[in-house]
């Protein structure tokens, strides 16, 4: 049985100790076991995981991919279904002897491509535990050559036009799709995140200012080497010097339908392109969506797009995520803000080039440079708004000349309220409440949940962390983060796990449930050393959370072989909620 922590508690658990090991913990009272793994079969066509080297390149778009991240349950009629993100690949896991682990071959880039996207899952609970049902007409992968629809105020734009594709509509592939959001109308939205690091050049690439000042901004490479992924090496749609408009066409929301495995995925350019975390939804006052973005870069922005129309449950949401209004965060340091429109007239720029280029049209109008804006979540039960932000190492940090630092815009990162601190190794977790209750009002005022820190190492100041912060819940750099009905925040990390120095006493990276009245912080789950955790959501019935276990090192989730990253599912042993 489970102890509650004290009659007015809010955590129907004994939060645990911090962890080194190699394995996942929970607290008394509640029990893990692993539901799916990098590997694993959806279909029954598909080769078997081979321990020492996994899978070969065909069969990889047949097998749940690897380094799971941001996923949502969908209940389709009777059936369960699971949509998760495969945010990147471990090169040197997926490719069994290839010990660079760069990509020599076209074979081995499909595999790479095949491992990465998006799972589609039905799971069943069975009376041994949750399971994947293999051969599900639901399930499907969607990896980096899916046939795509681009839609919004890019699609069709000169810049997105390329040999392959005239229209600038139709693209291949998502990529590296980190969180993720759901409609209120059932779709699944996945988040492109590190877009620019599937690009490369095997030649000189056109000297055109505009494209070379947007491959600046994002990030883009420009240099005649294999990088990471090497995929321009063999395949010349990821080659700038040759396709040089396809990098336009990712860093984008794309939402999926998961009722319908044959529609095509759609890249909702309205919503921006940027290092695309999650994509949070809630209906405002008025019945119009609000979907808050995080922007993952240091130094960059937070977003949050108001559509035009308004949502009537069962009518057409087809079109939904096309018209609407981005706007950027600007946090004052008097704990007020604001949400600054990106339109043609705020920012000089035409709506197509706003959805483009979003990074240098909130550059014009005085936006707040961040510390990452990571995971964005709503309250279901307070009109509130929580985001981490996750770390910035380059805060408040001068050059040479004794100019502050800036992101690649030119945009300055000195510290301020919201990001307060130099060389912020911990991360924080801002939080807004809209004026008038709405979501779609453009003035809120904000404070910090918490900032992390290490009062055992920091006596005082601010790395010792805000008055939340105890020997007890010790943690670094909050990024995943969901809210369950109950209003219980759900916190996870991806931070530093050295158990040493600044992060002594923090082991393993984690999950804690957070209070969002008393600011109260419980750690619930330590994963396994070497992982993130990352990705979060409930069964249907609440009595199950599912916790996605990204990147461990070895011993994880056998204590032989390859470690795989690996969905586990959570429940309590009274078969009590858990959400
Ligand atoms: Fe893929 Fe910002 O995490
Ligand atoms: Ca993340
Ligand atoms: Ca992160
Ligand atoms: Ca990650």
């Amino acid at each position: 049985s489970t102890a509650l922590a004290g009659q007015q508690s809010r955590f129907a658990f004994t939060p645990i100790a911090a962890q080194t090991d190699s394995t996942v913990h929970v607290p008394e009272g509640y029990s893990w076991k692993t539901l799916v793994s990098w590997g694993d079969p959806l279909f029954s066509d598909a080769p078997a995981f081979d321990p020492e080297t996994g899978v070969p390149t065909e069969g990889s778009d047949r097998v749940f991919g690897e380094n799971t991240d941001g996923m949502e349950l969908f209940l389709i009629g009777d059936r369960q279904v699971l949509v998760v993100n495969s945010e990147y690949t471990n090169n040197k896991l997926n490719l069994a002897g290839n010990a660079e682990g760069v990509p020599a071959s076209a074979d081995e880039v499909r595999r790479l491509q095949q491992f990465q996207g998006v799972n589609i899952l039905e799971i069943a609970e069975q009376a041994d535990g949750w399971k994947v049902v293999v051969d599900s007409p639901f399930n499907r992968r969607i990896h980096h050559n899916t046939p795509m629809r681009i839609s919004g105020p890019a699609a069709g734009h000169a810049l997105l036009k390329t040999a392959e594709d005239p229209s600038g509509t139709a693209s291949l592939g998502t990529f590296n799709n980190c969180g993720s959001g759901k409609t209120p109308w059932g779709t699944y939205l996945t988040c492109e995140e590190n877009f620019n690091g599937y690009f490369g050049a095997t030649a000189e690439v056109p000297a055109d200012d505009a494209l070379r000042a947007g491959y600046k901004r994002y990030g883009i490479s420009t240099e005649i080497e294999p990088g990471r992924y090497n995929y321009h090496g063999f395949d010349a749609r990821f080659d700038v010097s040759k396709t040089p408009n396809e990098p336009h066409r990712a860093g984008y929301v794309v939402e999926i339908d998961p009722a319908d495995p044959s529609s095509t995925p759609v890249k909702r350019t309205a919503l921006g392109r940027f290092k695309h975390e999650n994509a949070e939804c809630v209906i405002a006052a008025d019945g119009r969506v609000v979907v808050y973005l995080g922007d993952d870069e240091r130094g960059e922005f937070l977003y949050k797009w108001v559509s035009r129309d308004i949502y009537v449950p069962g009518g057409d949401t087809s079109t939904l995520l096309d018209e609407g209004v981005l706007h950027v965060a600007r946090f004052n340091d008097d704990q007020t803000g604001s949400w600054i429109a990106l339109t043609e007239d705020s920012t000089g720029m035409p709506a197509a080039e706003i959805a483009v280029f979003t990074r240098m049209a909130a550059s014009k109008v005085g936006a707040t440079t961040m510390d990452r804006p990571e995971w964005v979540a709503v309250n279901p039960v307070s009109i509130e708004a929580y985001c981490c932000l996750t770390n910035n190492s380059r805060r408040g940090v001068r050059n040479e000349d004794g100019t502050m630092r800036t992101n690649a815009g030119g945009d300055a990162m000195g510290v301020n309220a919201v990001n307060r601190r130099e060389k912020n190794d911990y991360g924080q977790i801002v939080r807004w409440r809209p004026a008038r209750n709405d979501h779609a009002t453009n003035v809120f005022e904000w404070d910090l949940y918490v900032m992390a820190g290490n009062p055992a190492v920091h006596a005082e100041g601010p790395m010792a962390g805000s008055a939340n912060v105890n020997d007890g819940n010790l943690f670094n750099s909050p990024d995943g983060m969901a809210i369950d009905s109950t209003g219980l925040i759900w916190i996870q990390t991806d931070g530093d796990d050295s158990n040493e120095g600044d992060f002594a006493g923090m082991g393993n990276n984690q999950m804690l449930a957070g209070d969002p009245v008393s600011g109260e912080l419980h750690r619930f789950l330590t994963g396994p050393n070497g992982c993130e955790v990352t990705g979060l959501c409930w069964s249907a019935d609440r009595r199950t959370m599912f916790v996605g276990i990204q990147h461990p090192g070895k011993g994880f989730p056998d204590a032989e072989g390859l470690p795989r990253s690996s969905i586990v599912a959570v429940k309590r042993d009274d078969n009590a909620l858990v959400g």
